[in-house]
């Protein structure tokens, strides 16, 4: 069977692609290629043998995207991952991300209705939540105002998914909420792939550890938290492709108890920047040259997920721990340096 996966050329698409051939999936990919590299699909190749079908294609121009489909009309599901993803720049660049992640949403639930392709996988995140008044975080933690265009681009994304399945007689769609993805591929052939300067921890760290950057600046000390730094729910990346593969074959199952549902995707423990620092040392048996600098804004205090829907309804739990992630990002910052 058929799934397209947009995006497939990216940190979490790419993984999710090898887990997807590797349960038996004829995997197509389409990807413009301005986060990604096509060194990634070899990367897919030597892990599974298989290299998926590729085109770069630019989501944002709808004809190109209907030409795609009216080719592949055997596709039975897809996984949409393409989408700008800096907060940062989100805010720099507001329309650009309402242009990538909406338009674009919409051009391929246009596609999916005309052709009839039932299953939908979208990637959500963790940030449509903002601050949650309570923790551990449920699906049924209120929708906070976006702290950013990014996050608004999820909350509307979720909402017009959420739509569409209401009035359709075959979309079913289920919005998978991430924490925070981390690490690499165990055989070191995939990882993160930041462009330029990283905004996210893992990669900062690996790059100071290898010497790219001099030292990780710790945005805050003195959060209400365990040791003063901000809490997170660090996710294997492994585990998070699995969980897209659990979700789409609980779709194509026709397991789904909604036309639209949504999964918080994490391993429902918090981690300190610290924490993940210490982890950090404790796989590399290197120290860490970081220092206190201010508060990031808009970072939250704390978001860890509340799995027991992700864990008992899609029935997926976490397996990797934050040394597996951790080690597996270092391997994989050691093998890119070569
Ligand atoms: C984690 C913690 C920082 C960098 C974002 C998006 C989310 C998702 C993942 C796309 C925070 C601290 C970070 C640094 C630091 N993206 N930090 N020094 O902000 O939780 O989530 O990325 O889907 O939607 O919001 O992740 O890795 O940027 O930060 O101290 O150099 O690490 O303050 O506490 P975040 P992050």
């Amino acid at each position: 069977m058929k799934i397209l996966v947009t995006g497939g050329l990216g940190f979490i698409g790419s993984h999710t692609v090898v887990e997807l051939q590797q349960r038996g999936y004829e995997v197509v990919i389409i990807d413009n290629l301005s986060n990604s590299s096509l060194t990634v699909l070899d990367g897919i190749e030597n892990i599974t043998g298989k290299r998926p079908f590729f085109e770069q294609l630019e989501l944002r121009d709808k004809s190109s995207v209907f030409s795609f489909f009216e080719i592949h009309q055997d596709i039975v599901g897809v996984i949409h991952f393409a989408a700008s993803k800096a907060v940062g720049e989100s805010v720099t660049n507001p329309l650009l991300y309402y242009e990538n992640n909406i338009n674009t949403l919409v051009y391929v639930l246009q596609a999916l209705e005309k052709y009839q392709i039932p299953n939908f996988i979208f990637s959500s995140s963790c940030t449509v939540y903002g601050q949650a008044d309570e923790l551990p975080i449920t699906e049924n933690a209120a929708i906070k105002n976006a702290e950013s265009p990014y996050g608004n681009t999820k909350q509307i994304g979720e909402e017009i998914i959420q739509e569409v399945c209401g009035v359709s007689k075959d979309l079913k769609a289920i919005a998978l909420r991430y924490f925070n993805p981390i690490g690499a591929h165990p055989s070191s052939e995939i990882g993160e792939l930041p462009i330029g300067v990283p905004q996210n921890l893992v990669p900062y760290i690996t790059q100071t550890g290898i010497g790219i950057r001099n030292e990780l600046s710790v945005f805050g000390n003195d959060y209400p938290t365990a040791d003063g730094t901000c809490v997170r729910d660090y996710i294997h990346v492994v585990d998070l492709a699995k969980a897209h593969a659990v979700a789409l074959e609980r779709l194509m199952n026709n397991h789904n108890k909604n036309s639209y549902e949504t999964f918080n995707v994490g391993t429902g423990t918090g981690s300190t920047v610290l924490e993940v620092i210490q982890s950090f040392e404790r796989v590399s048996g290197t120290s860490l040259s970081y220092s206190i600098a201010p508060r990031r804004f808009g970072d939250v205090i704390s978001a860890y997920a509340d799995t027991t829907k992700v864990n008992i309804e899609l029935g997926w739990k976490a397996e990797l721990s934050l040394d597996d992630a951790m080690r597996s990002a270092w391997d994989w910052e050691n093998r890119i340096k070569k």
